[in-house]
């Protein structure tokens, strides 16, 4: 499996490279700037060409245009292991972590809290899809892409609600989880805005104290406490993030079970 690392990463490189390897597969790492993708070829072209070598793709990049274009050319299933406006290989290991804490997805209620971006996204698609009333809290001018929230409502699923409000206590209340990430994403370059404008939307112990009592806290990681997050929230006991962590690579050996599996048809 040829995974493509055009951003950094610590928890998706790991997670993927073991958990192909425990399923009997071999991982490729392949960074950015040791392909010919960095010097111009398509991605079009790198997928019919990496479709000839290996059973599945996966590729961490900017732009979602290019996960798109390599799915489109590819002749074995493409991942996406983050792009600036999706993080979905993170989203099914959040959603296994609610699983194993509350046992059923359907009906619990998850509130993010901060920057309206990818993990968000994933957050609210998936969420949607699995049953979850969403609810994302984010200042205005961060507020999720709303074609991502129509996307989310349009694949919503055994009830499966998404919301978007500015009010980080209204999404909280009555949350089975509260949910943050990163205020400034790896390509972001706004930082000092993104601080500013964020300040009200730290995870702190007063935000779950309007969860419900048996709520947890996620972080898809890396986190900086004292940030978007305390530090008594991220290490404390109602903390379920670095079960969360240790999800994906659970998830991810689900996920590429399900979309390598032989067709029994055609061995
Ligand atoms: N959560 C996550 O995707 O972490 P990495 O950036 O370390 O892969
Ligand atoms: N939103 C963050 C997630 C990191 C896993 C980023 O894109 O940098």
């Amino acid at each position: 499996m040829a995974l493509i690392f055009q951003k950094p990463s610590t928890r998706t490189r790991v997670s993927f490279e073991v958990g192909v390897f425990e399923l009997g597969g071999r991982p490729l790492v392949l960074r950015e700037g040791e392909m010919q993708l960095s010097r111009g070829e398509s991605p079009a072209d790198t997928a019919r060409v990496l479709s000839r070598f290996v059973h599945a793709i996966a590729i961490r990049t900017g732009p979602q245009a290019i996960v798109e274009e390599l799915a489109a050319h590819a002749e074995v299933p493409v991942v996406n292991m983050l792009t600036d406006e999706h993080h979905p290989c993170q989203a099914l290991a959040d959603l296994l972590t609610l699983r194993e804490r509350f046992g059923a997805l359907r009906g619990l209620r998850l509130a993010y809290v901060g920057d309206g971006n990818n993990v968000a996204h994933s957050l609210m698609v998936l969420g949607a899809l699995a049953g979850l009333e969403v609810v994302v809290a984010a200042p205005p001018e961060l507020a999720p892409d709303p074609a991502v929230a129509r996307l989310a409502e349009s694949v919503a699923a055994d009830g499966g609600s998404v919301t978007v409000t500015h009010d980080p206590a209204a999404a909280a209340a009555g949350a089975h989880a509260l949910y943050t990430d990163v205020w400034v994403s790896m390509g972001d370059t706004d930082s000092e805005r993104r601080r500013a404008l964020l300040e009200p939307y730290r995870l702190d112990e007063r935000l779950m104290e309007a969860a419900r009592g048996d709520a947890i806290a996620l972080h898809c990681l890396p986190a900086h406490p004292g940030e978007e997050i305390t530090e008594s929230v991220l290490y404390g006991p109602r903390s379920a993030v670095f079960d969360q962590a240790e999800n994906r690579l659970h998830a991810q050996k689900a996920l590429l079970e399900l979309l390598m599996q032989r067709d029994p048809a055609d061995p």
